[in-house]
């Protein structure tokens, strides 16, 4: 419970006013993430679910909110919790319990979440409308169609609707979480911070003959350091060829002197997370074919980024680096033939197969629509935060490459902030231009 101990309850009573200001009248029912099981007796390390941490700041398992709207400025919203448990509390840590549910959280009651089924009729007894998703667990939804039956049979006489108006609050939670509040906006800049840290250390750090997962070590250690109780995803930490696995999730190769070493890899703080990729020399200095291939990636990186403004469309920055990619492909002996032609025929696709962009958050893959009404692209707004990656890999046995590119594979990615004046690089503390990481990679 002490890991996301930062409780506002003013600013999570203000997010679920809003919130149900966008929805309308009904209640909305939110639960938090499932623990899941890992193996035998461990269960994997456990993150509220993001959208529940959103609305209540509340931390542990078992939890769910209850909130509807009682007027402007106004709403009612009841936590369900697990109790205080003495015994329980000796092996797995201390808990809220319902007091201090209801004491800190701002909400207006709780309780234990064993009374939850039992106490859902009367919560629900006469609300016209749900805000609930189904799907995400059958067995909850089952039993919340028995809460259904139950008020149909206790109102038969009004012959009443089986079950009240359904509807999907997330894509109005996710609408809300895409254009980032002042709270969010400070757990993101703390998020980047961390990262970059990080990123620093990993350069500093490293040497040929030590396994990807000691350069690994280092760098979670310094998220740590900085105030990051976790990662915001896997760590990817890619040596060699590597690289050119997108998701390499090993981390177990000895890397060798000539290696680049790509790492792909995010603090959480406050629970939102960073998500930033350097790429840099295991010896500390690029050869010529990996310096051409980096610079050819940072220039479009750094076009991509200037595309984020206000009002654009929000994949300018990957249409920019295509271009700019494709142009480089010509440089690099890649590709040959007009820019505008090889673009119009995604002839960059081979190696650079993934996007440039996504939504930056709570979830690395953050929520919120790319496509806004009459399927046209989303528009960017002060606010959002999204990435900036482009990559160009070269797998080893690549024979359309130049020999000497081969096995070389390198993505730059840094976290960007929409704002008014301009897109802010949130991660600018990172080293990126090939000056700036020999500087820090020096042996
Ligand atoms: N770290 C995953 C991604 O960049 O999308
Ligand atoms: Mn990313
Ligand atoms: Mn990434």
């Amino acid at each position: 419970m002490s890991r996301d101990a930062a409780i506002d309850p003013r600013l999570h009573f203000a997010r679920r006013q809003r919130v149900l200001d966008a929805l309308g009248d009904g209640v909305l029912i939110l639960p938090t993430a499932p623990e899941t099981m890992r193996n035998g007796d461990v269960l994997h390390e456990y993150r509220p679910g993001s959208d529940f941490h959103f609305l209540t700041g509340f931390p542990e398992p078992e939890a769910l909110l209850v909130a509807w709207r009682t007027g402007a400025k106004r709403h009612r919203s009841v936590l369900f919790v697990r109790p205080r448990d003495e015994e329980r509390e000796i092996w797995d840590g201390r808990r809220h319990g319902v007091e201090g549910a209801r004491r800190r959280f701002g909400v207006d009651d709780a309780h234990p979440v064993g009374e939850m089924w039992q106490r859902l009729g009367s919560l629900l007894d006469g609300k016209e409308r749900l805000f609930h998703r189904f799907g995400a667990d059958a067995e909850f939804d089952r039993r919340l169609f028995g809460v259904f039956a139950a008020l149909a049979r206790k109102h038969r006489r009004r012959a009443p609707a089986a079950h009240p108006i359904l509807q999907d609050p997330l894509p109005t939670i996710a609408e809300l979480r895409l254009v980032k509040d002042a709270a969010e906006l400070a757990a993101m800049h703390g998020a980047a911070r961390a990262t970059a840290a990080g990123h620093l250390a990993a350069m500093r750090c490293t040497r040929p003959g030590m396994r990807e997962y000691d350069v690994q070590a280092v760098l979670e250690a310094e998220f740590r350091r900085a105030g990051s109780p976790r990662n915001g995803y896997p760590s990817i930490v890619a040596s060699g060829e590597n690289a050119c696995v997108l998701h390499y999730h090993d981390n177990d190769r000895t890397m060798r002197a000539g290696d680049l070493l790509l790492i792909d890899a995010g603090a959480e703080v406050a629970g939102c997370t960073g998500d930033v990729t350097r790429t840099f020399p295991v010896s500390g200095r690029f050869t010529e074919p990996q310096a051409a291939v980096y610079r050819v990636v940072l220039r479009a990186q750094i076009a991509g980024i200037r595309a984020c403004r206000a009002g654009a469309r929000w994949d300018a920055a990957h249409r920019t680096c295509l271009r700019s990619l494709t142009r480089g492909l010509v440089e690099l002996g890649v590709l040959r033939g007009r820019v505008d032609r090889l673009v119009a025929r995604d002839a960059v696709k081979p190696w650079y197969m993934h996007g440039t962009s996504h939504w930056l958050g709570r979830d690395v893959h953050d929520v919120g629509a790319y496509l806004a009404t009459g399927d046209r692209p989303q528009r960017l707004r002060a606010g959002m935060v999204l990435t900036v990656e482009p990559g160009l890999y070269f797998a080893a046995d690549d024979r359309r490459v130049p020999r000497e590119l081969r096995g070389i594979g390198v993505r730059i990615e840094d976290d960007v902030l929409v704002t008014k004046s301009g897109p802010e690089v949130l991660t600018a503390a990172a080293p990126k231009t090939i000056r700036d990481i020999e500087a820090a990679c020096v042996r």
